[in-house]
């Protein structure tokens, strides 16, 4: 078996026929593949698998899961264990991916000098058509556009990141290293390790039949997934923000001691932390970005920049939440230090170190 191509479905019992119709014509006589179907359902779609299996020429698997783990994401892992090839080409149900694209991917796949094939909405040629509305159209590139900054080495030649229909040695993958939730599964596979990238074009289809699942839900799963896949970075970025705090809180005290004015004494422990919180952040946290980033005297200026209109404009926010929000002056510097180190933490990845 040269190839093995993984479906996951839920509730999709309209389009399966169509869809191993149009798969078997475009592999027939070309290319031994597989069909292995990952089934999450409560409807027939399990059923009209079993129906179609029976008639098709090429080899038709059904995974049906009653405890589905880890959603559509989970569903492609499931299906890279079972599968006959170690070359497994991934595509949804609804014929959004078309099948005669199959023996392209493949085609690109089989000079074996990469380790996936992607499949992209946004290379040249390609076409988002089915993506069903304008708001959708603008969330998906949006969120292309900012993944693909917060990952700028490992997404440097991903056009589209999130797209769901590729082609992957499996060997290439350390299945242990995944946490696969929701969607986005290839974006979990490529921002975990180095990957060797190519990319072929496609025109994004209208669904054939039945509805998107695509929900709210999966949207927040997918920032979880960039919370969860920038940990590192944002736990250094962390401890480097408390070692500033509490040398911040010794700086005030020793030049107090000495004399100095409380507000110049405050004054000089934030700009002297800023600098060095700067100077950390370049050594630690975003050293790999440095490089394809602009010069350091710009990535300094706009993080100085930053950090002073934060610490200016925290202030006056505090005070308006405790005189209208019934809270005290501690907690609403908590949760304005909280939200402050998100805000700074992406600022800092999209802005300061953009490549
Ligand atoms: N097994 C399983 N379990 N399959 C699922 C689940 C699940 O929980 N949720 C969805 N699927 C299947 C669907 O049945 C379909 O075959 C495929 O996954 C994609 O689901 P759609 O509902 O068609 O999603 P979409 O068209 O909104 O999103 C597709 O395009 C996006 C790009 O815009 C997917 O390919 C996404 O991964 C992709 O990011
Ligand atoms: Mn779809």
């Amino acid at each position: 078996m040269l190839l093995s191509i993984v479906v996951p479905t839920y509730n999709e019992a309209p389009n399966i026929a169509e869809l191993v119709r149009r798969i078997t014509a475009a592999v027939q006589n070309r290319l031994d593949a597989e069909i292995v179907f990952v089934d999450d359902s409560t409807d027939a779609t399990p059923d009209v698998i079993r129906e179609v299996a029976a008639s098709a020429s090429l080899p038709v698997r059904l995974i049906h899961r009653d405890r589905p783990v880890g959603g559509l994401g989970g569903a492609v892992m499931e299906g890279f264990a079972a599968a006959e090839a170690d070359a497994c080409l991934v595509m949804d149900a609804d014929l959004q991916h078309p099948p005669e694209e199959i023996p392209e991917l493949w085609h690109r796949y089989s000079r074996g000098d990469v380790d996936v094939v992607i499949a992209s909405r946004y290379a040249g040629g390609g076409t988002a058509g089915g993506l069903a509305d304008r708001t959708r159209v603008t969330v998906s590139k949006a969120s292309t556009a900012v993944t693909r900054a917060m990952f700028p080495i490992r997404l440097k030649d991903v056009s589209d990141p999130m797209t769901g229909f590729f082609l992957i040695d499996r060997r290439a993958i350390e299945p242990e290293q995944l946490r696969p939730r929701g969607f986005k599964i290839l974006l979990e596979i490529l921002a975990r390790r180095p990957m060797r990238i190519a990319e072929v074009p496609f025109d994004f289809a209208d669904r054939h039949a039945g509805e998107s699942k695509a929900s709210m839900r999966q949207g927040l799963h997918f920032l979880t997934q960039l919370t969860a896949l920038r940990f590192g970075k944002m736990s250094l970025f962390a401890v480097i923000g408390g070692l500033g705090a509490i040398a911040n809180v010794g700086i005030v005290w020793a030049l107090t001691h000495w004399g100095v004015d409380y507000i110049v004494a405050a004054i000089i422990a934030a700009e002297v932390t800023i600098i060095g919180n700067f100077l950390l952040q370049e050594r630690f946290v975003f050293q790999d970005m440095r490089e394809s980033a602009s010069g350091v005297w710009l990535r300094f200026a706009k993080s100085f920049t930053f950090n002073n209109a934060e610490a200016v404009i925290r202030i006056p926010i505090v005070a308006m939440m405790v005189s209208t929000g019934h809270i005290s002056a501690v907690v609403a510097t908590a949760i304005t230090l909280v939200v402050a180190f998100f805000v700074r933490f992406l600022f800092h990845s999209l802005v300061v170190y953009a490549p």
